[in-house]
């Protein structure tokens, strides 16, 4: 037992004895206490400040004494004179051990910090992203023992990082040379670390100690919306967050019809492809700018998407994707070179990692919400929906986990209803309906006013009412359902039937008017009997898959659903299950996650062991195919109803009465939408 000073690190709580005179970054290092550094303990980089405490700690078994860390020093000074260091904090690198301590690691001086993640149930990301900053000195040529300057480079990555096998595109070794003189021979390396490569690349160099940031984008790529996440890749914050509709809408609204386009016009593959990669680049810009971040300090970019919209990311024909048995190009993950792909607003040399693709119709983005949702890791049998123009869904437990994607259509987007929109200011996300009066009330996006509260007009001022979002059109179908101005079958009543004259006549259906500015200019807002049947369509699809995966597992009921998705945030249990979206469960056990397939692409992101994590869990996934299965016939025809029909919802019964309500005069069903053909989509 030596007489060398304790060290105790906190929050870690390792611990251990040092000679005095041993830098606490050394000490830190030698326990596998995560304390950063940049500048490998040369004083320039400050990553490494930490923060001693004195006094006694009988918890630790010790007692600290005010000089128990060398003196303040000049490196120490002139760092606080230019940029400041925080009350009682030292740099690691400088101060040294000379009696028993306690040192405290503050959470921003931490590698593999965690990254706090807002929904409850949610596991926090730890940052140890593919990419990172280095700061090296290098060895001046010496005429007598001639080496290149990327060998030196190399050598002293290695020397001074432990990092082995390093490569260099050509426009790297054309700006290495300037930047080792002018950086006279120290530098800064941006250096990419795959999970599946045994070198690692260059990235990008700066003279002496870089601190512009380095920062990804995780882009969810959907058929309809593109969402992306600009994360700074040090510390994980989201900087920005930005999204743009998909540009390849015009070719086709659902995935099938993009799928039919490239069919029917040869060529068709290769539009696509450039419309977006167009819009990418140009999303990218927009939301670099927003963050005031530059754009050639981006340098990894991850997507996640379903296969049709990953071979039409990659520049690969998707025909194969439209008929049995929906073979993938490849269903492996990619790790690429972003300019490969035509994504020039990033960095030159940023890398592009796309997640592994589950099955034909199951894809990268189903991945990404098991990456999230970890319903393998669940003790109970969880559901987990994403919600968007297909629905992912995903049923396990510890003991296996199913996927499916169900081609739920654009409709719980708002897109194919007649007064619909995407979720933007102005657009109705919630709605009530009084089943007295038959009137409605409602909420747009921007304001938390109720429409028939003091101050609405003032506060939708600026943005106006719109239309109606995915979350507004359910609300309003299920309040419809609930106030019996809409029967079992989905039919919207007469205003004789009903008792109130928002049901107004449209040709041989009805509509209900729930706001009419069209005297002032302004939009009619009603629900119209197509839209009815288009989220009729919608849900059926969307509970058939659930359906399916439960027979796979053999059980009839979950015991939770995790409602997913950006529109899924918003859905509201109730109205999902009044609807019959998705099977029985009590409600405080249907519960949202909010954006999973974009976080499982930020985690993908900040984390690069989760890369080869989810790539594990890919390969354990059975995959159910809906297309192919008849039993998803019949569970999308006995899903019509509102709510379902067949299926017991003793949970719905305890928290809302449905009127028992007809309103089929025998002449059939005046729309002809309930037996329009699905398409996948
Ligand atoms: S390690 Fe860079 S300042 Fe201490």
């Amino acid at each position: 037992m030596s007489g060398d000073p304790l060290v105790v690190f906190t929050p870690s709580g390792k611990r251990g004895t040092f000679p005095v005179g041993t830098p606490v970054l050394t000490a830190a290092r030698q326990l596998g206490v995560d304390l950063d550094s940049v500048c490998g303990g040369r004083g320039i980089c400050s990553k490494c400040q930490i923060t001693p405490s004195y006094g006694e700690f009988s918890k630790h078994g010790v007692t600290a004494h005010q000089d128990a860390l060398s003196e303040w020093n000049s490196v120490e000074q002139r760092y606080d004179d230019k940029r400041g260091l925080k009350e009682g904090r030292r740099l690691g690198c400088q101060a040294t051990i000379q009696g028993d301590i306690v040192i405290d690691v503050p959470e921003e001086s931490q590698v593999h910090k965690q990254v706090i993640r807002k929904a409850a149930s949610a596991r926090a990301i730890t940052m140890d992203p593919a990419t990172k900053l280095y700061f090296i000195e290098v060895a001046e040529p010496d005429m007598h023992t001639p080496t290149g300057d990327l060998e030196r480079v190399s050598r002293a990555l290695k020397e001074q990082w432990d990092i082995d096998n390093v490569r260099a595109d050509l426009n790297i070794l054309r700006k290495l040379q300037p930047t080792l003189r002018k950086g006279k021979w120290q530098i800064s390396v941006a250096l990419y670390q795959g999970h599946n490569e045994d070198h690692a690349r260059i990235l990008d160099v700066w003279p002496g100690l870089y601190e512009g940031g380095l920062y990804g984008l995780a882009i969810d790529l959907g058929s309809t919306t593109v969402a992306a996440h600009l994360c700074d890749l040090v510390t994980g914050e989201v900087k920005a967050s930005s999204g743009l509709m998909n540009p390849q809408i015009r070719f086709g609204e659902d995935l099938m019809s993009r799928v039919s386009y490239v069919m029917m016009n040869p060529g068709g593959d290769v539009e696509m492809t450039t419309a977006v990669r167009t819009a990418i680049n140009g999303l990218t810009e927009a939301i670099a700018t927003e963050a005031e971040v530059d754009p050639n300090t981006i340098f990894e970019t991850v997507f996640v998407c379903n296969p049709v919209m990953h071979h039409l990311l990659l520049g690969i024909d998707p025909v194969e994707l439209g008929q049995a048995p929906f073979a993938l190009a490849t269903s492996e993950s990619m790790s690429l070179n972003a300019c490969d792909m035509d994504l020039h607003a990033m960095n030159d040399n940023a890398r592009v990692y796309i997640l592994p693709c589950i099955a034909g119709h199951v894809g990268a983005d189903a991945a990404a919400v098991a990456l999230s949702e970890q319903p393998g890791k669940s003790d109970d049998l969880v559901l987990v929906v994403d919600v968007g123009t297909n629905a992912e869904i995903l049923l396990g437990d510890k003991d296996r986990v199913l996927a499916c994607s169900s081609p739920t259509g654009p409709a719980f987007e708002g897109a194919q209803i007649s007064s619909g929109q995407r979720a933007a200011p102005g657009a109705i996300e919630r709605l009530e309906i009084n089943p007295e009066t038959k009137e409605p009330r409602f909420r747009v996006i921007g304001s938390d006013i109720w429409s028939d509260e003091e101050g609405f007009d003032l506060a939708i001022a600026t943005t106006g009412i719109t239309g109606i979002c995915g979350s507004g059109i359910i609300e309003a179908v299920a309040e419809m359902r609930i106030a019996g101005l809409l029967d079992e079958s989905g039919l919207i009543g007469s205003a004789e039937q009903t008792g109130t004259q928002r049901a107004i006549p449209e040709g041989r259906t009805h509509s209900y008017l729930i706001h009419d500015a069209s005297e002032d200019g302004g939009p009619r807002i009603t629900v119209t009997q197509g839209d009815i049947r288009a989220i009729q369509l919608a849900k059926s699809a969307l509970y058939a898959g659930a359906r399916l995966l439960m027979d796979e597992r053999g059980v009839d009921k979950v015991d939770r659903v995790v409602l997913a998705g950006a529109f899924g945030a918003h859905i509201s249990p109730k109205h999902a299950m009044v609807l019959g979206m998705i099977p029985d469960a009590p409600l405080d056990m249907v519960t949202s996650a909010g954006n999973a397939a974009g976080t499982g692409a930020r985690i993908a992101l900040c984390n690069v062991a989760a890369r080869a994590e989810i790539e594990a869990m890919v390969s354990e996934i059975t995959k159910v195919e809906t297309a192919i299965e008849p039993k998803f016939q019949e569970h999308f025809v006995n899903a019509n109803a509102i709510p379902h029909k067949t299926d017991p919802f003793p949970e719905l019964g305890k928290i809302v009465t449905i009127p028992n309500v007809s309103f089929n005069t025998g002449g059939g069903d005046p729309s002809t939408g309930g037996r329009r053909r699905r398409r996948r989509g």
